[in-house]
């Protein structure tokens, strides 16, 4: 069984993501979008709300949402896959990912990655615009999963609040 790798931040799910996870879980037998816990990068989302967003975002068969903290290269071991998926909006995204390509490859031989070109419509987008426009009237539904707008629209407010309220 071909077992894939789709980490990230998620913080959260886009549509840009959503178009990735689909695509990668024709090309695998199973795939597990995996949330990685960074100590130093804190979302708006906790680790466990960005899991539960892309559960209720996600309704394919073989695909498995889990999170981790620590080394991409180790979990890849610890779940026996091979194959690590990256999307890639532009060009700009291509140095960082192939760096960590070749980083994660060292520290696991056993571990590739595949990179999965943005569709077009989804090239602009990212996680950070998202949450960006979710703070004012604007229609979300070609950037967010229907699911999970609320739920964005309402962590914005309730950051704001707590901003407001200093
Ligand atoms: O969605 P993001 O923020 O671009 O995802 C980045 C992510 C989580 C894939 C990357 O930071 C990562 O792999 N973190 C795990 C720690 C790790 O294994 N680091 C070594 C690779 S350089």
């Amino acid at each position: 069984m071909k077992t894939a790798i789709y980490p990230g931040s998620f913080d959260p799910v886009t549509l840009g993501h959503l178009n990735i996870i689909k695509r990668a879980a024709k090309a695998f037998d199973q795939l597990i979008v995996c949330v990685l816990v960074n100590s130093e990068k804190h979302g708006i989302f906790s680790a466990e709300e960005r899991v539960e967003l892309l559960r209720r975002a996600i309704s394919l068969e073989n695909v498995e949402v889990d999170m981790y903290s620590g080394l991409l290269a180790n979990y890849a071991k610890q779940r026996d896959a091979r194959v690590l998926v990256k999307g890639l909006r532009a060009f700009s995204d291509f140095e960082a990912e192939v760096q960590m390509a070749i980083i994660n490859n060292k520290l696991n031989p056993d571990l590739d990655t595949v990179f999965f070109p943005s569709s077009q419509k989804f090239n602009y987008l990212s996680s950070t615009v998202a949450k960006e426009l979710a703070r004012y009237d604007v229609n979300l539904e070609e950037i967010l999963p229907r699911e999970i707008i609320e739920d964005v629209r309402r962590k914005m407010e309730e950051k704001r609040g707590a901003c407001d309220g200093k």
